[in-house]
């Protein structure tokens, strides 16, 4: 595939579609919302939301009361669009990264995290080192204690996503680029049934550092 601009390229899929037409869109991010409940974490608690988009986790966490809430995400445009649909006084409570997963800048500044939560970008990068990039700020990110959740395509969901090529994870595979490290807390599969009707097989799991 002939190397393309990420960052233009998510920004498009943005601005092409309206949020709620999205291939992964959720009116309401329950199967996260059932992990992060399972955390116990406190109000203050450091949630990091890693490939954020436009995604409804974040309307729905200051709703729970979190307060130290940061997303990220590789396009600006996703996260103004959620911006506009937070207003202004919601997303002052939010704070906001563009930064590329696979070559972050400013992510290296974060640590301390309480929670690592990533639905559906971590399959988008294919390559071993990318997927190492990506881990090892998760490890330089994560407090002792700390949780991560990930939800991903599993070995039976589809082979490309948005145009582009996907990486599909089990629980195997997760738990292998974790390490030791990390407890596996729960896991299941999940089949999510896109806006068009279609469905895509997904993979959780939670897990805590020791
Ligand atoms: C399928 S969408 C999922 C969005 C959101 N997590 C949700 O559940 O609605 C994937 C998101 O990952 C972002 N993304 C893709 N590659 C990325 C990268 N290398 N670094 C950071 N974000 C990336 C895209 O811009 C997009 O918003």
């Amino acid at each position: 595939m002939e190397k393309i601009d990420l960052k233009t390229y998510w920004d498009k899929v943005y601005i092409k579609k309206d949020v709620e037409e999205l291939g992964w869109y959720e009116e309401n991010p329950e199967q996260s919302l059932q992990l992060i409940e399972k955390c116990l974490l406190e109000n203050n608690a450091h949630i990091l939301n890693v490939g954020t988009g436009a995604s409804t986790l974040i309307d729905r966490l200051l709703g729970l009361g979190y307060n130290n809430v940061t997303a990220t995400d590789i396009s600006s445009t996703s996260m103004e669009k959620l911006k506009s649909r937070l207003g202004d006084e919601q997303s002052k409570k939010v704070q906001w990264i563009v930064d590329n997963l696979a070559q972050p800048v400013e992510l290296l500044n974060i640590d301390n995290v309480d929670l690592w939560h990533d639905r559906a970008v971590l399959h988008f990068l294919t390559s071993e080192s990318d997927q190492n990039t990506y881990f090892n700020l998760l490890k330089n990110t994560v407090k002792p204690k700390g949780y991560v959740i990930i939800a991903s395509f599993n070995m039976d969901g589809a082979i490309s996503c948005s145009g582009l090529p996907v990486f599909r994870h089990d629980v195997g595979s997760l738990s292998s680029k974790l390490g030791d490290e990390f407890t596996l807390l729960n896991n299941f599969d999940y089949t999510y049934t896109m806006p068009s009707g279609d469905t895509r097989a997904y993979v959780y799991a939670l897990y805590r550092r020791k």
